[in-house]
């Protein structure tokens, strides 16, 4: 048998102590990061059965299975996810296989979508290189394109949750939003590392 790494043990270790990872496994929902959406849904109230949503950064999967629970085709909701890597997709989801960078990104989003939103999501995050200032750097230009996104196609009233590490550009994303939204926050759920420098910039109701 192969042998494990250090650091695969340290993550298989870590993973049996997390409650969120081991509630997550007996319920079937994949990852922690389905409690994280929970818990913002249930703060804010941000999802519900009639909405059409924009998920940016979905795969494997997580918040979109908890979006294809909360959200109704029957009922005129409709749920758009995106991310570069394949998943699994829910009934229910559109899903487009897409770097969110790309010159064909509007135009494609634009013919699925058709029309305006109400929730954009963002849990995109970059592939870290240890260099702290180049990741802050890459996250904070995919936080940038989920608010252009948003910014193009929520409806007034529409809301935006997007993933950012604490850090250089936080405060500017802060101050810009609420000249848009009527209230703006930065949140972090129980279920995200605490550790970690995660944060989720909340922004509601759209002018
Ligand atoms: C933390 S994971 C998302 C987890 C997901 N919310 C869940 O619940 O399972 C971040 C995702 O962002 C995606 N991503 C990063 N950069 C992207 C880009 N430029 N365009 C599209 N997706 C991107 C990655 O491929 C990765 O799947």
């Amino acid at each position: 048998m192969a042998k494990r790494s250090k650091s695969s043990h340290r993550w298989v270790a870590r993973q049996r102590r997390d409650p969120y990872a081991r509630l997550a496994a007996a319920d079937g929902l994949g990852s922690r990061a389905h409690f994280k959406l929970e818990q913002l849904d249930r703060r804010f109230g941000l999802i519900g059965p009639s909405m059409r949503v924009l998920e940016l950064g979905a795969a494997p999967g997580g918040w979109t299975r908890y979006l294809a629970r909360r959200v109704s085709p029957a009922k005129g909701g409709r749920v758009v996810a995106v991310d570069v890597r394949v998943m699994d997709v829910p009934a229910g989801v559109r899903f487009i296989q897409q770097d969110i960078h790309d010159d064909s990104f509007v135009a494609r989003l634009d013919a699925a979508l058709g029309g305006g939103l109400q929730l954009v999501l963002s849990d995109m995050a970059p592939n870290i290189s240890g260099v702290k200032a180049a990741d802050q750097a890459a996250s904070m230009a995919l936080v940038n394109l989920a608010t252009d996104a948003a910014l193009r196609w929520l409806n007034p009233g529409g809301h935006l949750v997007v993933k950012m590490f604490q850090g250089g550009g936080v405060d500017d994303w802060v101050r810009e939003r609420r000249a848009e939204f009527e209230k703006v926050l930065l949140a972090k759920p129980d279920a995200s590392r605490s550790g970690s420098r995660e944060v989720y910039g909340v922004a509601l109701d759209f002018r």
